[in-house]
């Protein structure tokens, strides 16, 4: 039953074509319930009043930094990102969170948010941003919010408009979408709330060993002169902001680093937030001693960088089955195909992966932020456009034109990725259509037409989803471009991925029109990946002409990058010349209501314990002692996590310690924190467990424990759903044993 699937690739044909059966079954029968979304205007808190904008005496910046949790539903939805359709959440390793941080110099405002989350789409964005006119009014905007999702393939889809992503997230889905809404809304009132005047230093350092380039074919089509300008096939760089007060406190770091969270792969069906958002974890930790995971007021945030291309399993491919090496054009395996051919590493196991690259890019950002000296002054600046992708024209040179096209996926998008090959039998690397699945392709959807295949040349097309509009359109038009420059760093929003070559591109134009009449000298410009707006990936021209996963990925075809190239461009020289409110706002995306947002999550089942027993009773007892770095473990009789409705800020397990001194027990972890597992599983006759693993650290101090659950059982469809708890029997931990 594995099935397999790429990184980031949204869906595979077979998904595809069942997931179309039944959708036409379901809307023509009435099989299933299909769910039309309407969206009233909802109510609003009383919005905070904006602060007004005061010039710091000592220093031009106003700084605010917050956080919050923007875990959506831990059952039933699909993860979002490799579009695995058995990869269904079932509990939790790590909370998501969202991280802002507001720079205000004075007379104006930028606003950064990472979130935990597979990638910022245009309908979650749009929400957010209606969010926050209702509660500020003007001040917090398209042009100077700026959303970057870490890439995370373990968080909860659910929150697409777009018809593609859709599919892969069984559809749209109010509870997914407005639990991270709210978490991105709240992670801004904090920082909103908290601002103060402060200092922000940049630091810059390398990360060595936690990527690696898993398309060098691609890579290596690059022009040769440009490819020796560089030392890697990846970019190592790790660039650091650092917050404090204008007494030298901290109040929170910001870093981007190029790597694709897939740490974890397809097989984990645990929400966790994966490499980045764990080296988040392990730097709040650190500076918020003593908190539980998410408290503190310390707000450390891991965005992705031009990461299209990174893998952070650095041992690299290989055939799982044979151990021979993948070949290196299609990355496939004389005996399995492409499906065989799996990376990994650095650890031995996904955890231990995720924990390994995490620790590489924590410990630096650490450093870089202890050592940060270099203090960023002036002015902030935001520039936002949307633009219509599939209608840039671009000038090559002074005789040359070129366009972009409408949407299209071509082959290699079904092949995957070394992180999760597709589990069919396409191949990355190709230009060739396979007669096959085309003409499947044809018989259900219709053939690309003529104009879209040459305009994607050399893409065989796999999906013209430019082309295909039912029920909804299949993939956006109309995307996101933004720059935010805070001092002499620029942030470079990316809508999708961008490969290492392509990012450095695209650095490299920014750089130079913001450095036209000496606007800013030297500045960092740093990618964001996965900002705004979903658009698969942007490779170069020439990475492109081989097909790999991430050209037949480009959907807006082989000029993409050079269209993105002049749109920034002409958002870094808006900003240089102090023009960017002169910049034409270009065309409005969309904002689907009505039937077209379809859900396919089905409504929470009425929940059963097995005969004779309750709801949070324990079926597996943990033991009654247990040595530093074992694992405790206890399994509760337990309801759909689904039935506790918003959980954000909330734990559906603790781990607790009695002191002795007090008689009272007091919480050491929750469903946060990294030492513990909670998995909840589905079983046959409307039953389900909740697993509950404590993974003991050494640190763990001796003493008596016990491992609380909480839920909620939905006994019918129209009685309210029950709260219940359990708790194991009381257990012993101790630094060694003596029995
Ligand atoms: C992959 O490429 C190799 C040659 O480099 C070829 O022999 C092999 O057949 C290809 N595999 C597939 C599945 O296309
Ligand atoms: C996922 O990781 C686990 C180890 O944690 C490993 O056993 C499994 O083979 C991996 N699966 C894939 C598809 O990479
Ligand atoms: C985008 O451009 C295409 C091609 O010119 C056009 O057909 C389409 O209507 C445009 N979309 C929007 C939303 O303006
Ligand atoms: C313009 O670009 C095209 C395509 O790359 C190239 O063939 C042509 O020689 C270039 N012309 C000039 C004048 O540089
Ligand atoms: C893929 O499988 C189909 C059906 O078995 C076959 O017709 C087609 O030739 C295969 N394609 C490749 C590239 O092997
Ligand atoms: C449930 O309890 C009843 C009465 O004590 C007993 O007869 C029955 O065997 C129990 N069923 C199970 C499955 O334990
Ligand atoms: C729950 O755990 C019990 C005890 O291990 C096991 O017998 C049962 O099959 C499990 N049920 C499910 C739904 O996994």
């Amino acid at each position: 039953m594995a099935r397999k699937s790429a990184c980031c690739r949204l869906s595979t044909l077979e998904v595809l074509l069942i997931v179309l059966f039944l959708l036409m079954t379901a809307i023509s029968v009435g099989l299933v319930t299909v769910f039309v979304l309407h969206f009233n205007s909802q109510t609003h808190e009383t919005p905070d009043e904006p602060i007004p904008s005061v010039k710091p005496e000592r220093n031009p910046y106003l700084i605010g930094v917050g956080r919050a949790d923007c875990t959506g539903p831990v059952a039933d939805v699909p993860l979002m990102g490799y579009a695995n359709p058995s990869q269904i959440a079932g509990g939790i390793h790590t909370r998501l969170f969202s991280r802002a941080f507001i720079v205000d110099d004075g007379s104006k405002r930028v606003v950064f948010v990472s979130a935990d989350i597979g990638m910022v789409s245009q309908r979650l964005r749009l929400e957010v941003l209606k969010e926050l006119q209702v509660k500020y009014g003007d001040l917090y905007r398209e042009d100077n919010v700026m959303l970057s999702g870490t890439h995370t393939h373990s968080g909860p889809g659910g929150y697409f408009q777009y018809t593609l992503f859709m599919i892969a997230s069984q559809g749209y889905y109010k509870p997914s979408i407005q639990a991270i809404v709210n978490g991105i809304v709240k992670s801004v009132d904090a920082a909103h709330r908290n601002i103060k005047p402060g200092r922000i230093f940049v630091n810059k350092g390398v990360v060595a060993d936690s990527n690696l380039n898993r398309s060098p074919h691609s890579y290596m089509n690059n022009p040769e002169e440009e490819r020796n300008r560089y030392k890697t096939t990846t970019d190592e760089q790790i660039v650091t902001l650092k917050f404090t007060d204008l007494d030298g406190d901290g109040l929170g770091v910001l870093s981007w680093f190029a790597v694709h969270p897939v740490s974890m792969n397809y097989t984990n069906r645990m929400v966790s937030s994966d490499n980045l958002g764990h080296a988040s974890y392990l730097f709040e930790q650190d500076k918020n001693l003593g908190s539980l995971p998410g408290q503190g007021p310390f707000v450390a945030a891991f965005a992705t960088g031009n990461s299209g291309d990174a893998s952070p399993n650095v041992r690299g491919p290989h055939c799982v089955n044979t151990g021979e090496k993948c070949d290196f054009v299609n990355s496939s395996c004389p005996v399995g195909g492409s499906r065989l051919c799996m990376a990994f590493g650095p650890g031995n196991d996904m955890f231990e992966s995720t924990r390994i690259i995490a620790e590489n890019v924590y410990k630096e950002a650490k450093e870089l932020y202890g050592g940060a000296q270099q203090e960023l002054r002036g002015s902030v600046h935001a520039a936002h456009q949307w633009v219509n992708m599939t209608d840039v024209t671009v000038q090559l040179n002074s005789t040359h034109t070129v366009k972009t096209c409408r949407p299209a996926l071509g082959h290699s998008f079904a092949a995957g990725t070394i992180d999760g090959g597709g589990d069919l039998n396409f191949t990355q690397g190709t230009t060739e259509g396979d007669p096959f699945w085309d003409g499947i392709r044809d018989l259900i959807l219709g053939p690309p037409s003529k104009e879209i295949q040459e305009c994607h040349n050399p893409k065989p097309i796999l999906f013209s989803t430019g082309e295909m509009n039912w029920p909804l359109p299949w993939h956006p038009e109309i995307v996101d471009v933004q720059i935010i420059t805070i001092g002499s760093v620029a942030l470079v929003a990316m809508p999708g991925e961008v490969t290492t070559m392509a990012g450095r591109r695209i650095r490299e134009a920014v750089r130079q029109e913001l450095e036209v009449d000496g606007a800013f000298s030297s500045p960092d410009v740093v990618i964001t990946g996965l900002c705004n707006t979903y658009t698969h990936y942007t490779t170069t021209y020439e990475e492109y002409q081989v097909q790999r996963y991430e050209g037949a990925s480009t959907i807006y075809g082989p000029h993409t990058l050079s269209a993105y190239v002049q749109n920034f461009r002409g958002l870094a020289k808006a900003i240089a010349q102090g023009k960017t409110a002169e910049l034409p706002k270009g065309p409005e995306p969309p904002f689907f209501t009505g039937s077209g947002l379809i859900s396919l999550i089905p409504p929470i089942p009425v929940d059963k314990a097995p005969e004779n027993a309750t709801f949070g009773q324990v079926l597996e007892q943990v033991n009654p002692v247990y040595k530093v770095g074992e694992v405790a473990s206890v399994t509760f009789v337990a309801g759909n996590p689904r039935n506790s409705g918003d959980m954000r800020d909330r734990t559906y397990i603790t781990v607790e310690k009695f002191h002795t001194s007090t008689g009272a027990w007091s919480v050491v972890h929750t469903d946060a924190s990294w030492e513990t597992r909670f998995y909840w599983i589905k079983g046959s006759d409307k039953q389900s467990n909740a697993t509950v693993e404590w993974h003991i650290p050494r640190s763990a101090e001796a003493g008596v424990y016990r491992i609380r659950h909480f839920g909620h059982y939905k006994k019918g469809f129209i009685v309210p759903v029950t709260a219940y708890e359990g708790s194991s029997d009381e257990f012993r931990v101790t630094k060694s044993f003596y029995y």
